[in-house]
């Protein structure tokens, strides 16, 4: 068998390889991994993942969450380092909360297309038109629109966010399904951007009606992400952490999870013995994918690359975070 392990310096940065028996040569997974728990004691690091994020990054967590748990990490665990293993948006709110810290990307390009579906130029337009609304944004925005909002929530708190302000008109951005949905619970009127998440807006109600086929008996789970239609067809809908909470406490056996397939690692590793299958094989965020242990080294090795937000900006957005944090 031919195999050969060579080191490679470049930039500073060392890295072995090993030659497969096709003769292609490939990062050594293990060794990557020693490095990272090495770096990560001398860096004084903490590894934040999401739900999403692929199975190897999941493994190596400090902590795996939600978007309100990650967040509520970033500001209150101590460390000198974060390496926010997600997309865009996730880094910049830690960058907010923990300006003393340094926040680490691993996969630079990773963003989330919903984010970039309204600008705070947009949104002051909107203002202008409805100068009694409040501004309740999604955490799934950039720091300039949060910095023109009211308060931020997320997918596991935004009916109680909504049911938290004394204004009868609430403009909700960017995610109009996260929007109606949240209208379900309130007599306030909402007034719901048109963004939408490109991952779960994808899942139709024939795939709830196909999975529930393949599957009778098993309960339907469902991000509100999903559009209003697949909402109706579902027995429950809740955050990426709702979902695994539920799952585990349920008495159910079987599941149809209808939000991104990398939570199905944390649900096969945190509720044994339940059976869980994806509503749609499609629902898959390609830049929830762009990190891998090579990226997270790199970045523990280089502290780069590092998430910033100017600090008037961050002033103001930081205060629309910390009254969802509040509540
Ligand atoms: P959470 O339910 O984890 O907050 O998720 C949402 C999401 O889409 C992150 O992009
Ligand atoms: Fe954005 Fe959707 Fe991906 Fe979440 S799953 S990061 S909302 S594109």
């Amino acid at each position: 068998m031919r195999r050969q392990e060579v080191d490679s310096d470049s930039d500073g940065l060392i890295k072995r390889w090993v030659e497969q028996d096709t003769g292609v040569f490939v990062q050594d997974q293990a060794a990557i991994t020693e490095e990272i728990y090495r770096l990560r004691e001398e860096r004084n690091a903490i590894l934040l993942v999401h739900n999403y994020q692929p199975a190897e990054i999941q493994d190596i967590a400090d902590l795996t969450g939600d978007s309100l748990e990650l967040s509520r990490a970033a500001a209150t665990m101590d460390a000198d380092v974060i390496v926010f293993c997600g997309v865009d948006f996730m880094a910049e709110t830690a960058a907010i909360l923990s300006p003393e810290k340094t926040v680490l990307l691993p996969a630079e390009d990773a963003c989330c297309p919903m984010a970039q579906m309204i600008t705070a130029e947009e949104l002051r337009l909107v203002k202008s038109r409805h100068p009694d609304a409040a501004v309740v944004c999604y955490v799934n925005t950039t720091a300039d629109v949060k910095a023109e909002s009211d308060i931020c929530c997320t997918s596991s708190n935004a009916v109680k966010v909504v049911n938290s302000l004394e204004e009868e008109e609430i403009i909700f951005v960017p995610d109009q399904n996260l929007g109606r949905y949240a209208q379900r619970f309130t007599k306030k009127r909402i007034l719901p951007w048109e963004g939408f998440c490109i991952v779960h807006d994808r899942i139709t109600p024939a795939d709830v009606q196909n999975a529930r086929k393949a599957h009778p008996g098993a309960e339907v789970l469902v991000h509100p992400e999903c559009r209003p239609e697949v909402i109706d067809l579902a027995d429950h809908v809740a955050s990426t952490s709702g979902i695994i909470k539920h799952v585990c406490s349920s008495g159910a056996r079987e599941f149809i999870i209808g939000t991104e397939v990398g939570i199905l690692h944390r649900l096969t590793k945190d509720c044994p013995g339940k059976q869980c299958f994806p509503l749609s094989s499609v629902a898959i965020c390609r830049n929830m994918k762009k990190t891998d242990l090579g990226k997270v080294r790199d970045a523990l090795v280089t502290l780069r690359p590092r998430i910033t937000v100017p600090d008037d900006v961050a002033a103001r957005a930081r205060k629309a975070i910390v009254r969802m944090l509040e509540i």
